[in-house]
């Protein structure tokens, strides 16, 4: 067994912006489940300290000032969590990283450094938790800071750091990094500095002892100069220490033969049933009854990653080729008016709801025929998963996790049974119509069409394979951190 403490700035149900939020909650469980003492921290955001039962408060001191953890398991499971308390986290209502009016919180580098010294503190055990973790699991940009902190501490635990998202890497000025009182020693390229800017990602990528992505593709393509993000030259230097482990799904909280938010539950012996979620579907997106049209949707941030640029550009084509089109989502204001003004064109055959709405994510992705992911990068990708299990096809772009986790159906495929989805390789409109037109052929022919379903909904998506992987690269973690202390230790005597 491991003590694992698992540091990430959104914790489903507590907080979710987006895949991290899922994934730091179903990581841990299914962790804990295989027998591992992992604890969460997480920053306690607006009203999520009520979300918490059964709480413990612990008050810590931190360069002499004293800081609040509350103590207490995530939501509906039995992992520990800690959530960090304080006003610049818990007086800031909505998007932990934005504020209202879509732009970076000003002091977005004081918080989560804040995090970052809470979590090495905790790994430390200098605050009276009486508990010291082998190994702190770090995950995107704002957890950057914790293996930089920890790499002068000659009694540190080993470090992984997960890369969720290359093009999201916590760049600020110079004088930030003064103001935040860092080692001197990390001002260089070597270290924080990134062409004359401070990268918190820079932190995790070249001091924690192993680096991981969440994808086999992803974690290839983020060493090239397309998808590297400029830091493909040091993904590279360090290829032997990245891997590439799938993220894994809730098939207990994304299983359509249980789901409560529902409107008529279904597995693949009553595939027919989703067929009154489909009606209930397009009744709550205003959309007509037409039973020729096949229902596209999509669930999202509304930002260029997600090619949702393409889709908007393909509407006209998409409603001639024969689909309704029922859009969930927020982000770039130019695209949520773009959409809105599409509604207005095409009334009853597109439906758009602009904000966030968990329940709603599950109502769509059980009514829909089709779900469309014309990801620009897509270092992993949750929808797509989702959507095969609940028999909904995913139209996807062979970029990242989405070429890992879903069989175009050419012929081949469709004949040996593997096919579960469609997809194609430019970032175009045009691309993007004819996979769909590719979809519309198979849709018209229920048998195979239900084949395809099938096939989606029978994957093992669950994170039975990814978690054992991720103990793997613990143990190879820990190891090399041993190897570089025993280094670091030899070299200090001679
Ligand atoms: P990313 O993390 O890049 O946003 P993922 O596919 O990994 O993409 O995960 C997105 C997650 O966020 C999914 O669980 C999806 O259902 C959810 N999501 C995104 N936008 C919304 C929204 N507007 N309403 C409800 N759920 C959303
Ligand atoms: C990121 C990625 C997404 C991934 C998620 C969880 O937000 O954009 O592809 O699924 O993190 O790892």
């Amino acid at each position: 067994m491991k003590k694992i403490l698992f540091v990430s700035s959104e914790v489903f149900p507590l907080m979710k912006t987006g895949g991290l939020g899922d994934i730091s909650s179903s990581l841990p469980g299914a962790l804990h489940a295989l027998g591992q003492d992992v604890r969460v921290l997480t920053p306690a955001y607006g009203d999520t300290l009520t979300a918490l039962a059964h709480t413990r408060e612990i008050t810590i001191v931190q360069a002499g000032t004293e800081l609040r953890l509350v103590e207490g398991t995530i939501p509906e499971t039995s992992v520990p969590i800690w959530l960090l308390v304080h006003p610049d986290f818990s007086e800031r209502p909505g998007n932990p990283y934005l504020a209202p009016d879509g732009s970076p919180w000003l002091d977005n580098a004081e918080r989560f450094a804040f995090l970052c010294r809470a979590a090495v503190d905790i790994a430390m055990d200098r605050v009276g938790l009486g508990w010291k973790p082998e190994l702190v699991h770090c995950n995107d940009w704002q957890t950057g800071l914790i293996p930089p902190l920890l790499a002068d501490e000659p009694a540190r635990p080993a470090t992984v750091f997960t890369v969720h998202n290359m093009a999201y890497q916590g760049l600020f000025p110079h004088d930030v990094f003064l103001r935040l009182g860092l080692p001197r020693w990390l001002w260089s390229p070597d270290a924080l500095e990134f062409y004359e800017q401070m990268s918190f990602i820079k932190g995790g990528l070249v001091f924690s002892d192993r680096i991981n992505t969440v994808s086999p593709t992803y974690a290839e393509e983020i060493q090239t100069d397309e998808f590297g993000c400029g830091l493909q030259g040091l993904l590279r230097k360090r290829r032997n220490d990245l891997r590439g482990i799938l993220n894994g799904i809730d098939d207990g909280h994304w299983n359509p033969a249980s789901d409560p938010l529902i409107e008529a539950r279904f597995d693949v012996t009553s595939l027919d049933q989703k067929a009154l979620n489909k009606t209930a579907l397009r009744r709550e997106f205003a959309l007509h009854d037409a039973p020729d049209r096949a229902l596209a949707v999509l669930v999202g941030r509304l930002v260029q990653q997600k090619g949702i640029d393409l889709v908007v550009e393909a509407i006209p084509e998409l409603i001639e080729a024969g689909v309704q089109l029922a859009v969930l989502g927020t982000g770039d204001p130019v695209y949520e008016q773009r959409l809105l003004q599409a509604v207005r064109r095409y009334p009853g055959q597109i439906g758009v709801r602009i904000g966030y709405d968990e329940a709603l994510a599950h109502r769509v992705e059980a009514g829909a025929d089709l779900f469309l992911m014309p990801s620009r990068f897509e270092p992993c990708g949750l929808n797509q998963m989702y959507s095969q299990r609940y028999g909904t096809v995913p139209v996807v772009r062979r970029v990242g996790g989405l070429a890992d986790t879903v069989e175009d159906a050419n012929p081949t495929n469709l004949t040996l049974g593997r096919a579960s989805g469609i997809l194609f390789h430019e970032p175009t409109p045009s691309a993007l119509v004819k996979a769909v037109q590719r979809a519309l052929v198979i849709y018209r022919q229920p048998a195979a069409w239900r084949k395809l379903q099938c096939t989606g909904m029978c994957k093992d998506f669950s994170w039975r394979q990814s978690a054992r992987q991720y103990l793997e690269l613990y143990r190879a973690a820990v190891l090399s951190c041993q190897q570089a202390k025993e280094s670091a230790g030899a070299h200090f005597r001679t």
